[in-house]
């Protein structure tokens, strides 16, 4: 099994990076294999609602990482998104990144997500809130660990000295294990995945 994992900070070294290790860590002693994907420090655009990833199933941009990403998705078991604080939500690029992914994805329902902030101070449970709201209207089920997962520091050094915050990433991690063994066990039994009703669109409601 496999977890991808999205790091939406520009620092490919940084504090998000090292709060994702922890939480790979705890995964890979599981035997739950894992792959990074850096965001990097190149603009990335915002969804144009051009509707062609309707028709194609992947997104019109190709120069960041949506795509690959979305073709990753296929394989992957679990997703994490971690983010830098910024403005007390989360990184305008990595919101873009989630706005297009989300829009075009088609293999996400029914695989677990988490999503992972980290804030010099404050500003992590907004962040938190606003990328869980990726997986609930995706039908993934939220992990979760023993406190909201953020960790707090202005570089990887920093982080390192927040014990709690890689407690909960490392808690985190052992969660996902669990769900995603459950999962594949409940598969192995004959349970399916829940019938798919149509989906119904009401853009208003008088
Ligand atoms: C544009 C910008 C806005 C930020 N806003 C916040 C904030 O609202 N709250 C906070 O605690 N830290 C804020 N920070 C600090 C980062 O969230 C913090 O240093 C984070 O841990 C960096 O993670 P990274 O090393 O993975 O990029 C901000 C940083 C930048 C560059």
């Amino acid at each position: 099994m496999k977890v991808l994992m999205i790091n939406g900070s520009p620092h490919k070294e940084g504090c998000t990076n090292r709060a994702l290790t922890e939480v790979a860590g705890a995964l890979n002693q599981e035997g739950i294999e894992t792959e990074v994907i850096h965001i990097g420090n190149k603009a990335i655009h915002g969804c144009i609602a051009c509707g062609k990833c309707a028709e194609t199933g992947r997104c019109v941009f190709q120069d960041d990482p949506v795509n690959e990403i979305l073709d990753k998705m296929e394989e992957a078991d679990g997703l994490i998104v971690g983010s830098p604080v910024y403005y007390a939500s989360a990184n305008g690029s990595l919101f873009a990144l989630l706005d297009r992914l989300f829009f075009a994805g088609r293999d996400f329902a029914f695989k677990p997500g988490a999503a992972v902030a980290s804030a010099r101070r404050a500003g992590t449970t907004a962040t938190l809130d606003a990328l869980n709201k990726y997986f609930t209207i995706a039908q993934m089920p939220v992990v979760s660990s023993n406190y909201w997962n953020m960790v707090h520091g202005r570089d990887a050094a920093d982080v390192e000295q927040d014990l709690e915050g890689l407690q909960i990433m490392r808690v985190l991690g052992k969660n996902m294990a669990w769900l995603l063994k459950c999962l594949e066990a409940g598969k192995n039994a004959g349970i399916s995945l829940p019938a798919q009703e149509e989906k119904a669109w009401t853009n208003f409601v008088r």
